[in-house]
């Protein structure tokens, strides 16, 4: 029992508890371990010790299950479990997300953040003009209509702060989370998506020097931009619908309680929201060409490579086809359809 605590101040998110329940003869003793639901463990014996009595009733069982085996020629009947072996075991895994931050007033406090701090930079007089890469178009010396127009901006304005709006939405209304974010993401993601917001909105500033790129250039960036968003947000409501999936009786659910996501670009990648979020953030770079908006895509795509193999690796431990369980589909990639 002692090693429960022990354990405990190792738990981190993603563990799983064990709540192990043997019924004995004379007792019943609840374990609390920590498991791989992948595994069978070995819970091993009671550690009560039996009384007289009890000792003196199991020790008749155990002579009358010899006798019985003894006895297996016989047309009677098999002995049940419960009988041939005096201890049962009830085992109930739970997954165990309950250490770090509600993922709903984090996530939508980085949202909401990030939004303000773009409109702020954007907007707000007085902002120095740094100079040229760290805010202003890649692509310089544009003397077309197109590179003066003003409404461009308010459009780019609108398509940055409308997706943070759109992913705050999703945190109140689609997802429903699990699981906890750890310290890290807690502090880190606010200095990450608001430093970021900021220098965004200050790097498309026409009056500190932004001109547009090349309008077929701009309206592509802007169209990928949008089917990015569209294919993130779907993908995010598909894994919302999957909280109702029920068991089907024919596979055993994880202990997680996820199921395997299927349609559309499931059945190519396991994380098809991240597919988009990568789309979404090449349009916008391909409609700014600012060094802001390159090295968000960098790192958004580093970060989501990641991500994606963790889940892809989390989902074929949980569905490896043992025990009961299905098996994840074979040749359904992590992030990028054939390819990774
Ligand atoms: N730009 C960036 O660098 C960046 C980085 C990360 C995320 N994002 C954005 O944030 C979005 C969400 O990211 P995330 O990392 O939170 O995604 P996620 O881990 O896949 O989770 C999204 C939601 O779906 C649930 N879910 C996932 N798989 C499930 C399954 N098999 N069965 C049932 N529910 C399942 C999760 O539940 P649980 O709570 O149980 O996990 C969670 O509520 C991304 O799509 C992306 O748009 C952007």
């Amino acid at each position: 029992m002692s090693r429960v605590t022990t354990y405990r101040d190792n738990l981190r998110n993603g563990d799983d508890l064990c709540t192990v329940t043997v019924v004995g003869e004379n007792s019943i003793i609840s374990l609390l371990i920590i498991t791989d639901p992948n595994q069978t463990c070995d819970i091993g014996r009671p550690t009560q010790p039996l009384s007289h009595e009890n000792k003196d009733r199991a020790e008749h069982r155990m002579h009358s299950k010899k006798k019985r085996e003894m006895a297996a020629s016989s047309p009677k009947p098999q002995p049940s479990v419960q009988e041939a072996d005096p201890i049962q075991v009830r085992v109930v895994v739970q997954r165990i997300d309950a250490f770090g931050f509600n993922a709903v007033s984090t996530n939508s406090t980085f949202y909401i953040g990030t939004v303000v701090s773009f409109i702020i930079a954007s907007f707000v007089p007085g902002l120095p003009r740094l100079p040229f890469p760290v805010i202003g178009c890649m692509i310089n010396d544009i003397s077309t209509w197109f590179g003066h127009w003003d409404s461009a901006h308010v459009i780019l304005v609108v398509l940055y702060s409308g997706h943070f709006v759109r992913r705050t939405l999703e945190v109140f209304l689609v997802h429903r989370y699990k699981r906890k974010m750890t310290l890290g993401e807690t502090l880190g993601a606010p200095v990450y998506y608001w430093c970021f917001g900021f220098w965004a909105g200050w790097s498309l500033r026409p009056d500190l020097g932004y001109t547009n790129t090349y309008l077929p250039l701009y309206l592509i960036g802007c169209a990928t931009f949008l089917v990015g968003e569209v294919g993130n947000c779907v993908a995010h409501i598909q894994l919302r619908l999957l909280r109702h999936v029920k068991e089907d009786n024919t596979h055993e659910a994880p202990p997680s309680g996820r199921a395997i996501p299927r349609g559309l670009l499931f059945s190519l990648v396991s994380c098809p929201h991240y597919t988009f979020e990568i789309v979404t953030w090449t349009g916008f770079f391909l409609a700014t060409w600012t060094l802001n908006c390159a090295l968000f895509l960098a790192a958004t795509l580093i970060t989501l490579v990641v991500y994606s193999r963790k889940h892809h690796h989390r989902y074929k431990e949980e569905f490896n086809g043992r025990d009961g369980r299905e098996l994840y589909p074979e040749n359904r990639k992590a992030l990028i359809p054939f390819l990774f």
